[in-house]
């Protein structure tokens, strides 16, 4: 199959969060399972330079511009894996992330940004940009994407689209005048259509038309159509429930491993836990905490943002005080939740360490060294962080949701005895459950048996690409086979219009 797979983030070339890292591995999974599949992103000079070797492969004028967008073409590092960049300096050629600013504004030109992004895509997809080459299938990847499926779905002779939600709280929701300034198709202002709420929304593009929608886990496929999770779409996503799926991400074990992690202190396997120790040195050291015999580290990494529920955290800090552990968290975002993190740190600096950054590293060595990872999120459409902590020999804490759900087995006694258990499971959004969970994992730290069986159990489970690359393969195929049109092709119009307004 010749698949085209757009997202605004790829590990090794530029990352915010797990969308990266799903999208510089999953590729590379369905090369490995011998597809053509080619991975496009806009050209962000971290992108650029990350991707070493590059040369001009064409030149393609878009609607709504006269200046061309350079098409850069290379090789997603470290594998056969073919990469095309969009490279439109006006756009994307700034400091600061992909989309904020090294203060963390967002850029107030996002619309036009991920619009031109979309259209070049469209264009490669329709084999409308001197490539030569005609995909099958394109798999676009949240709201930055999400204008390819509805810039697509009345075109003849059209690939096949699939849109897959990473984070449905993300949605790419702009005003009238912006939409207008973007010169998209009018009837595209519809409540059925792209219209949400007297906004503009992206991610609504890749929901009303794309001929599939799949999200990173079964439960959050699940959770997504209803009113607590569902963000407003769930009428939407209730109404294409029968073109919805949930496919859970994979980890890259070439990354992620603690026998060959280069960025750890030292390396160690289920067989060589006690090796473990190395890191926990180095972490306490990173984060200025001092060595305290018996006590329990507890480790997060990750945006800190609503979603990951580090609020809780924060309100629990005098009671987690008292139970002789120590605490170390690396992230930033939300100031509110940054300060409240630095504050804690300030106040308890022997069991309590902070870092406001984003550091790859240093997330490698926070998995090894701490002897559980703390993720209480609200929502988690996969997560990644608690499959890297199972890995890394951690348990994690983690609430009931999403991808959780999926793959944490609570240290029930049942499933203890079983040899099952890989990490904690507390239900409530409450201090006082994520509490009663932390209390049931320190109780089980301190039996070594029954916690180095536990460590061990987390270690042997595998969430390797292969098996999520192949349920992908068997749904792309399925959508080959199976040919859509949305109803919108058949009005007469509509059609016209849009293909005027595509490239
Ligand atoms: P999300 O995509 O919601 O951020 P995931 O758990 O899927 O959550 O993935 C998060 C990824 O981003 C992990 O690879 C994690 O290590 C990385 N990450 C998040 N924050 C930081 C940080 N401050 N420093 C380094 N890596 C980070
Ligand atoms: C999102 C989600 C996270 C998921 C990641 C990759 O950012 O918040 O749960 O693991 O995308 O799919």
């Amino acid at each position: 199959m010749n698949i085209l797979f757009a997202t605004s983030e790829a590990h090794p070339l530029i990352k915010t969060g797990g969308l990266a890292d799903v999208s510089g591995s999953l590729p590379r999974a369905l090369k490995a399972a011998k597809q053509e599949v080619r991975l496009v992103l806009p050209a962000y000079p971290a992108a650029i330079s990350a991707a070493g070797k590059l040369k001009l492969e064409s030149d393609i004028v878009l609607a709504g511009s006269h200046t061309p967008v350079r098409l850069l073409q290379g090789w997603l590092p470290g594998s056969r894996v073919r990469l095309y960049l969009v490279d439109s300096p006006q756009h994307f050629a700034r400091p600061g992330g992909p989309y904020q600013d090294d203060a963390g504004k967002e850029w107030p030109d996002n619309a036009a940004r991920f619009a031109l992004f979309a259209r070049a895509v469209s264009a490669i997809a329709m084999n409308r940009a001197g490539l030569d080459w005609r995909p099958d299938l394109v798999h676009c990847n949240d709201w930055q994407t999400g204008l390819v499926p509805a810039l697509l779905a009345c075109r003849a002779q059209r690939p096949a689209t699939l849109f897959t939600i990473h984070n449905l709280a993300y949605q790419g929701l702009f005003d009238w005048d912006t939409f207008t300034g973007l010169k998209l198709p009018q009837e595209w202002w519809s409540s059925e259509r792209l219209e949400f709420h007297d906004q503009f929304s992206f991610i609504k593009g890749g929901l009303v038309y794309a001929d599939w929608i799949n999200t990173v886990s079964p439960t959050y496929a699940r959770e997504i159509r209803t009113a607590a999770f569902g963000c407003g779409l769930e009428g939407l996503l209730q109404y294409r429930q029968d073109r919805l799926s949930g496919i859970l991400n994979g980890a890259d074990y070439r990354v992620w491993n603690p026998a060959k992690d280069k960025l750890l202190a030292q390396t160690y396997s289920a067989r060589t836990l006690e090796r473990k120790r190395a890191n926990k040195q180095a972490l306490q050291r990173a984060f200025g905490l001092p060595e305290r015999a018996g006590f329990p580290l507890l480790g997060h990494v990750g945006r800190l943002v609503d979603q990951k529920g580090l609020d809780l955290v924060i309100e629990l800090i005098p009671q987690l005080i008292q139970r002789r552990l120590q605490l170390v968290v690396l992230g930033s975002g939300q100031p509110e939740l940054e300060q409240g993190l630095r504050a804690a740190a300030r106040q308890y600096p022997e069991q309590i360490g902070v870092r406001i950054e984003y550091d790859e590293q240093l997330a490698h060595l926070l998995e090894a060294g701490s002897d559980l990872f703390l993720m209480p999120s609200r929502f988690e459409p996969c997560g990644l962080n608690q499959i890297y902590s199972l890995r890394y020999g951690t348990p994690p804490i983690v609430r009931h949701t999403g991808g959780m759900a999926d793959t944490v087995i609570d240290a029930t006694d049942e499933h203890l005895a079983a040899g099952s258990a890989n990490g904690f499971v507390f239900d409530e959004m409450s201090g006082e459950a994520l509490l009663a969970a932390v209390d049931r994992a320190l109780g089980c730290y301190g039996q070594s048996q029954q916690w180095t069986q536990l460590q061990r159990a987390g270690m042997a489970s595998d969430f390797s690409w292969p098996r999520s690359a192949d349920d992908y393969l068997a749904l792309y195929q399925r959508l080959l086979d199976d040919p859509v049109e949305h109803p919108d092709c058949r009005r007469r119009g509509v059609r016209n219009v849009q293909a005027e307004a595509v490239f």
